[in-house]
């Protein structure tokens, strides 16, 4: 088996701080697309407005589980005609956003559809469409209807057709609007940290993976059967990776975890959807550790040969968030990564504990896709920087971070030849950040929550991406 790992870790191991830092003054190509993002729990709000069934997100904020006890009910107060305003203002020529599988359907299944729900949706892309931005839209971005939760949500098998059945539901309302679609968002933090990490280590994170794999395949499915050739969109999953480096890079211990980190994090996920299965070293590495704690069986689940043939290639394209990079050292079986993690404490940090400013991970990371699984087209569908503490609407780290990761990726397009096709900045604007509540803000827009209006204030990043976009990069 080639190893990309390798390939990618000789390509650039020698590099010079200097060289790896070198300022590329080039644009990306014609028709690039630029865009900003947001999600439906983290911004919408209205959390039981129009119909909307509870989600398990608002049940998390209800339960007091987030920082201080906030919740997401009012979040961004979501209203159409001033965030296309805002979108405008930045140029972008895309808008990633997710939709309320509750919002639509409140139960979480095609019984009873919520009219009012869907319209909220069909005046977003209809305003979006007038101003000239393509609609990316998720149709899951964690926030499962708590019905299905109550169920089992995606550790109860029966998620994927409720899954499928939701999503040809959307594509047949919306689909002649949206030729831009993610199947689920970041599927990895979604069985480690909201199953995994935080819950109950184990065996329920592969669980979950394996659900959410069949899920998305199946949607994949629906939309390349039904829609298509009527449609013309395209449609793929978003999968989200660190980028892992030995912790000493003269270590062979520290280099193996590094490649297993990898594997168990992007390749979790992406070997399947581009080869049908789980990548070797995972399942050894499971099989192992299961017998090695005393089971009969891996704690990863099989796919059947039917299943592998229905979940290899399901992509138009390959949906990336990439923030951050850590480096590896080996640590003992009870780690479901197999690896340990650190940083360099030269790198400039962020609000956000787990994000330190790495662009150069970035360019690595790009290339290992681009070897290990043959040059798809990719599209960045987040990237971004978070604060914390006292608001500064002169938020040079936030322009600063988004110079330096973009150019990485230009090198990785023009020097590497990486096919990139598109770039998502996360956040259009501050929100709910999950547990965190409003206290780590990755938005170029400052969301003002002691105002009644919950107005937008621009950060200074705003034109300073919007001149990005405008030049296209960054020509001399
Ligand atoms: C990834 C998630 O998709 C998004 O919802 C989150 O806010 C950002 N990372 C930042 O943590």
């Amino acid at each position: 088996l080639r190893n990309s790992y390798q390939t990618v870790w000789d390509k650039f191991k020698s590099q010079t701080t200097a060289e790896r830092d070198l300022f590329l003054q080039e644009s990306f190509p014609s028709g690039f697309q630029w865009a900003t993002s947001s999600v439906s729990f983290k911004t919408e709000g209205g959390w039981s407005e129009g119909g909307k069934g509870e989600t398990i997100w608002d049940r998390f904020g209800h339960e007091g589980l987030a920082f201080a006890n906030q919740t997401a009910d009012l979040a961004c107060d979501s209203y159409l005609e001033e965030d296309v305003a805002i979108l405008k203002q930045l140029k972008v020529t895309h808008y990633r956003f997710s939709i309320s599988w509750s919002r639509v359907l409140p139960d979480g299944t095609t019984n009873y559809i919520n009219e009012a729900g869907l319209n909220y949706y069909h005046r977003l892309v209809d305003a979006l469409i007038a101003a000239n931005i393509q609609p990316h839209v998720t149709l899951y971005h964690w926030d499962l209807p708590q019905a299905l939760q109550d169920i089992g949500g995606w550790e109860n098998d029966t998620i994927v057709t409720k899954f499928r059945d939701y999503a040809d539901f959307i594509f047949d309302r919306l689909g002649h609007k949206v030729k831009f679609w993610i199947t689920i968002n970041e599927p990895y933090n979604v069985a480690m940290i909201g199953h995994g990490i935080s819950f109950r280590p184990g065996t329920l994170p592969y669980v979950i993976g394996h659900n959410l794999l069949k899920a998305h395949a199946e949607a994949w499915h629906i939309y390349n059967d039904k829609y298509r050739a009527k449609q013309n969109g395209i449609i793929s999953i978003t999968i989200n990776s660190d980028w892992s480096e030995p912790r000493n890079p003269y270590k062979q211990e520290d280099y193996d975890a590094a490649i297993r980190a990898i594997q168990f994090y992007i390749g979790w996920f992406a070997h399947p959807v581009y080869n049908g299965d789980y990548n070797d070293i995972m399942k050894t590495v499971i099989r192992e550790r299961s017998l090695a704690a005393g089971l009969s069986e891996s704690r990863l689940p099989e796919f059947t040969p039917e299943e592998v043939k229905r979940i290899k290639g399901t992509y138009d394209y390959f949906g990336f968030n990439y923030y951050t990079t850590v480096l590896t050292f080996p640590v003992d079986y009870k780690n479901l990564q197999g690896a340990g993690s650190t940083v360099d404490l030269t790198w400039l940090d962020s609000g956000s504990g787990w994000l330190k400013v790495t662009p150069f991970g970035f360019r690595r990371i790009l290339n290992f896709i681009k070897e290990e699984y043959g040059n798809p087209p990719i599209i960045i569908t987040e990237n971004g920087i978070s604060e914390r503490g006292t608001v500064d609407l002169n938020d040079t780290h936030r322009s600063h971070y988004y110079e330096k990761y973009i150019n990485q990726a230009l090198k990785a397009y023009l020097l590497d030849g990486v096919d990139i096709r598109g770039y998502t900045a996360w956040s259009l604007m501050d929100n709910f950040e999950w547990a965190k509540g409003f206290s780590e803000r990755f938005g170029f827009f400052y969301v003002n929550h002691s105002d009644p209006n919950i107005s937008r204030v621009a950060k200074k990043s705003v034109s300073d991406y919007s001149k990005i976009i405008t030049c296209n990069g960054f020509p001399h």
